[in-house]
Order: structure tokens, then sequence, then C-alpha cells
């Protein structure tokens, strides 16, 4: 199944290293990330689920969950769970699926055959409060992912969920938003009373706001 960014995130439950997770319930009011790896005791994912662990108090800041997901079981997601505070410094604390079926694999469309015969690919889904999908990234499984760009994006996704900016190239968090082009210049008075620059009429740059 082909997932879109504006769908809601297929539900599932499936048991992890935290019992069984219904996907809508555990995700409750709040954000969350469902990222897939290829393989247990591998290198380069051992070097990811330890950088997302150490990553997860700036995650929790901002009220996104993390879950992990591949095809292997909960007894090898837990030995290896070992190896990976061990060798990265942190200890993993957010559940990892099982999927030794492959039904969340396959229902998030996390096999590509072409690039890992049956392996999941590593795939990061940001999904919002409502449930629907925000972000979808795909990497090849010789990459490691930037997991420092999803929290980026997180920052921008929950900014524009609650103003009516847009943020431009490379933003971080403090930097000068865009004011959307819906909203026009008379509107734009009351929502950015401190003002903006209009570098031409289609690109107005605004401080960012605050909450
Ligand atoms: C890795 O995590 O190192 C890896 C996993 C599957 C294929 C290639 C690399």
């Amino acid at each position: 199944m082909s997932i879109r960014l504006g769908d809601t995130a297929p539900d599932f439950t499936a048991d992890s290293t935290a019992g069984t997770i219904n996907l809508h319930e555990w995700i409750g009011d709040g954000w969350a990330i469902l990222f897939s790896h290829p393989k247990d005791f591998t290198p380069v994912c051992t070097t990811e689920l330890g950088y997302m662990a150490g990553l997860k108090p700036e995650f929790d800041k901002r009220g996104v969950k993390i879950l992990g997901v591949s095809v292997d079981a909960v007894d090898d997601h837990n030995a290896w769970l070992k190896d990976i505070e061990e060798t990265q410094g942190h200890a993993v604390t957010y559940p990892l699926i099982a999927d030794p079926e492959r039904k969340v694999a396959e229902l998030y469309d996390m096999i590509h055959p072409g690039e890992l015969e049956s392996f999941t690919v590593r795939t990061v889904f940001v999904i919002g409060p409502d449930k629907k999908v925000k972000l979808m990234i795909t990497y090849p499984a010789s990459t490691g992912r930037n997991f420092d760009e999803i929290l980026r994006v997180i920052d921008s996704l929950q900014l524009t969920s609650r103003h009516q900016v847009a943020t431009p190239v490379n933003w971080t968090k403090g930097e000068d938003c865009i004011i959307v082009p819906t909203v026009s210049d008379e509107e734009a008075k009351n929502k950015f009373p401190g003002g903006w620059k209009t570098v031409k009429p289609y690109l107005r740059l605004v401080p960012q706001p605050q909450d």
C-alpha cells in the first residue's frame, strides 16, 4: 500500500519490546516517529538506534514519541539493545516493534525488494496528533540517517501548525520564517504586528513567531 503525506497513518497492533502496542492509542494526543531499520545486529543500524536514544530527551521536550520497527523478533531486539547501550553509550528506552510476519512492513511499504530482498529499508514517518502522516523519508541500507534533520523538521512542523508561516531552506529554530502566500498584507498586519520584510511580494520574511 502506498502512503502519501496527509493520509491517516495506517493503524496496527503489534508486539514490541514494551509489550503490545496499538499505534493510534500509543500516539495519543502527541506526535510520533515510526522508523524502520533493516536488521538487528548490523553495524549502521546499531549506530542509528544508539544516536536516536541519545536524542530522545529532545524528542520528549517536543512531545514526540519514538517507535522503531524491523522484521526481527522481540528476543533478538532485547539482546541487541544491550550491544547498542554498550557500544553507543545510550540505552534505548523507546520501544521496538517486532514484525517477523512483515505486517507493519507491508502496511507502510517498508520492503523495497530492489534494494533489500526481504528486510525493511530505512524509512521514517512523522505522524501528527491528528494521526496524519506529516513526513516520509526513505534511505538506502548503506546510509545511516541524519536524525538531527528529523528534529529540525519536527520544529518546523510544530511551528507551522500553530502559525501561518513556512520555514525557508535550512531553517533552524529561532531563525526568520516566511509568511505563507495565503495571508494578505492586510491580514499580516494583525498576525505579525512587529512587522516583516518584503523581499518580493511573494517572499515576506518575519521573525519566528513565539508561542
Ligand atoms: C547495517 O545496518 O549496517 C546494514 C543493514 C542491512 C544492510 C546493510 C547494512
